[in-house]
């Protein structure tokens, strides 16, 4: 196809699609795929597999041929075993027990993003969006013709914070959601409960929603706090609220494709809607398996955060063996997201790293204003393997520095 021809198909799509960005972790997942025996410390998950008892249900399923169209809200069981999930996380939201009808099964959880900002982001609307922050949901919103203001969050000894001035400064009258994810990926800040209920407090004064990412919400390692803060605890169920989640995280799901949206009920009409137009629901036997994951998944659930609670104390040392490296110890997520002196230019350190020391991570320009400076590395994975890249890093990064005449 010749260049003109090309342009010509490009200037006849809309330019909210024509205009999407590709992923800024593309180029190092690309190169470390050319290189085997990569450290893949760039992509958000583990090496484990699904357990099998998740993946058993499903086959069970599939042997018993349950092979047809289904409910479009997702399957009544696992929109009971949604509930009873959440009852025991949070205990009652709002003094009720969970409402089946706020509940609604998802194509994973950019499925659940994706369709709360078709809920909340049209053209003419701004959303805000802390960052640094996991592209994708800024991505959709404006996907949906919205226009997204980033509010840097701080960096400071304390670690990062969400400074609710510098969010209420951002809210104009065209504001109709705020994205919050915490724990966040990719810096593992982990709001408190006080700042939950602040930002909660300025969406109600502006009349805006929340949309609320807790995906990580399992993965924290604040003291005495198994599970992260959530809107959960400080919010009521007639808040102007949507939760966005997935089963990708917590059970090794992240090729399955399947997560859940919760949002009023009085909106559940019109999400069914949204999932029919657009995924038409999801297979039933993946939410077979999702019924297992939620009722019978947490000892497997509990051995991946003792995982990652081990892994990030050898990605915190190694780093710090490694001087001249800025951190701040993530309070949840399987993220450190840190930046090494002198290096002003995270994508060409990435692709450095990748290429000679056999280390894959993410550049922070991939995760808007505020982390620029940064790098991404996810520690969910095989504590062998990272224990062996990150032993590799100190002495390339000595050498990288005496190369440049840093000593
Ligand atoms: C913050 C955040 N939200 C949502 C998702 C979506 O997960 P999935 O689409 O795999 O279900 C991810 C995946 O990396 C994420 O990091």
């Amino acid at each position: 196809m010749t260049l003109d021809v090309a342009a010509r198909f490009l200037d006849d799509i809309r330019p909210a699609a024509r205009n999407a960005p590709p992923s800024g972790i593309v180029e190092v997942h690309l190169e470390g795929l050319r290189r085997p025996g990569t450290a893949k410390l760039w992509v958000g998950e583990g090496n484990l597999p699904t357990p099998a008892n998740i993946r058993d249900a499903a086959v069970r399923s599939l042997m018993a041929g349950e092979t047809f169209y289904t409910h479009q809200a997702g399957l009544p069981e696992l929109r009971e075993a949604l509930c009873r999930y959440h009852d025991r996380l949070y205990g009652p939201f709002g003094g009720r027990p969970a409402d089946v009808d706020r509940f609604l099964v998802t194509a994973s959880g950019m499925h659940a993003i994706q369709m709360a900002a078709s809920l909340v982001a049209g053209s003419g609307d701004e959303v805000i969006v802390p960052t640094p922050a996991w592209p994708n949901a800024p991505a959709a919103a404006a996907l949906c013709g919205a226009a997204v203001r980033e509010v840097p969050m701080r960096f400071g000894p304390a670690g990062w914070d969400l400074d609710p001035d510098d969010l209420e400064a951002a809210i104009t009258p065209r504001t109709r959601a705020i994205f919050v994810n915490s724990p966040s990926n990719p810096s593992g800040w982990v709001a408190s409960r006080d700042r939950l209920a602040s930002i909660l407090g300025i969406a109600r004064r502006h009349g805006v929603w929340i949309v609320a990412d807790e995906v990580y919400g399992r993965f924290c390692y604040l003291d005495g706090q198994a599970v992260a803060p959530s809107f959960h605890e400080v919010a009521e169920p007639e808040d102007r609220l949507i939760f966005v989640n997935t089963f990708s995280k917590n059970w090794a799901m992240t090729g399955w494709r399947i997560g859940w949206i919760e949002v009023p009920a009085a909106l559940n009409a019109t999400v069914q809607n949204l999932v029919q137009y657009t995924s038409s629901g999801t297979a039933v036997f993946m939410q077979r398996a999702a019924v297992e994951a939620l009722d019978n998944g947490e000892d497997f659930l509990a051995f991946q955060i003792a995982r990652a609670r081990h892994n990030r104390a050898t990605v915190i040392a190694a780093l710090a063996a490694a001087g001249g490296v800025t951190l701040s110890p993530p309070d949840g997520a399987f993220y450190l997201f840190f930046s090494v002196e002198g290096e002003s230019d995270p994508r060409r350190l990435c692709l450095d790293m990748v290429r000679e020391a056999g280390v894959g991570i993410a550049p922070g320009t991939a995760f808007g204003r505020g982390g620029e400076r940064f790098m991404r590395l996810c520690f969910a994975g095989d504590p062998e393997e990272i224990t062996a890249a990150l032993g590799r890093l100190p002495a390339w990064l000595a050498a990288r520095r005496r190369a440049a005449g840093g000593g």
